[in-house]
């Protein structure tokens, strides 16, 4: 049977480009404690969250990785197709989770300067970005995020909703800035089907140093 695939090697590099090399991701350190949150996130939800599920995604990443690279080595089409949806669910939540951690913390915080003049252009208000990140959040049906994204070709700012593990950047192209989980994972041990108020309140633990250095970056 006439083969569908063949290796190119380009002439500078020689073989060493076959080389697989088996890359993981990891499991990145919170940088607070898991009670650091609360009253507003319990140390009960930031642990299981955490612990298990951001290890899930990054365990089946590795995993669909891994298989990725046998199919590539292999040059196994069908194989490569069949693992688009678990490497984007999994690394799309490993991508996530590890943007979402560092997007909150206990210290009070506030927008910087550039960031504030941004969302005054955008939004009119802190408090309509608020209302418009809310409606997303809230709005989302079933799993997803809710985030507030930078489009870097235009300047502006957007607020866009993700379903499931859709990861912003990979999916809309734009660079995400902060997120608000509204997997029922993320607060129904707390707040059980309020996912208003879990929305309402996470205003309070916004990490803003970390959402401006990304606004700047
Ligand atoms: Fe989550």
């Amino acid at each position: 049977m006439m083969s569908l695939c063949r290796k190119v090697v380009p002439a500078s590099r020689g073989l060493a480009s076959l080389t697989s090399v088996r890359t993981k991701v990891t499991l990145p350190e919170l940088g607070y404690d898991y009670a650091a949150l609360e009253p507003i996130i319990s140390r009960e939800i930031m642990e299981i969250h955490h612990s298990k599920h951001h290890q899930a995604y990054v365990t089946n990443y590795n995993a669909a990785k891994d298989q990725l690279d046998e199919a590539v080595a292999k040059c196994d089409t069908n194989k490569i197709i069949s693992l688009q949806g678990a490497l984007r669910f999994n690394g799309g939540g490993h991508l996530n989770h590890s943007i979402f951690w560092k997007n909150l913390s206990s210290t009070n915080s506030s927008p910087s300067d550039a960031l504030q003049k941004a969302i005054i252009t955008n939004f009119k208000s802190l408090d309509n970005l608020k209302t418009e990140m809310k409606t997303a959040a809230v709005g989302v049906q079933g799993s997803g995020w809710a985030w507030l994204g930078l489009n870097k070709k235009t300047g502006h700012l957007q607020v866009v909703q993700c379903a499931n593990q859709d990861p912003l950047q990979a999916t809309t192209g734009l660079t995400p800035l902060f997120g608000i989980d509204v997997w029922e994972h993320a607060y129904y041990l707390q707040y059980k089907n309020l996912r208003p108020s879990y929305v309402d309140a996470i205003w309070d633990i916004v990490n803003w140093k970390d959402v401006s250095e990304r606004f700047s970056a």
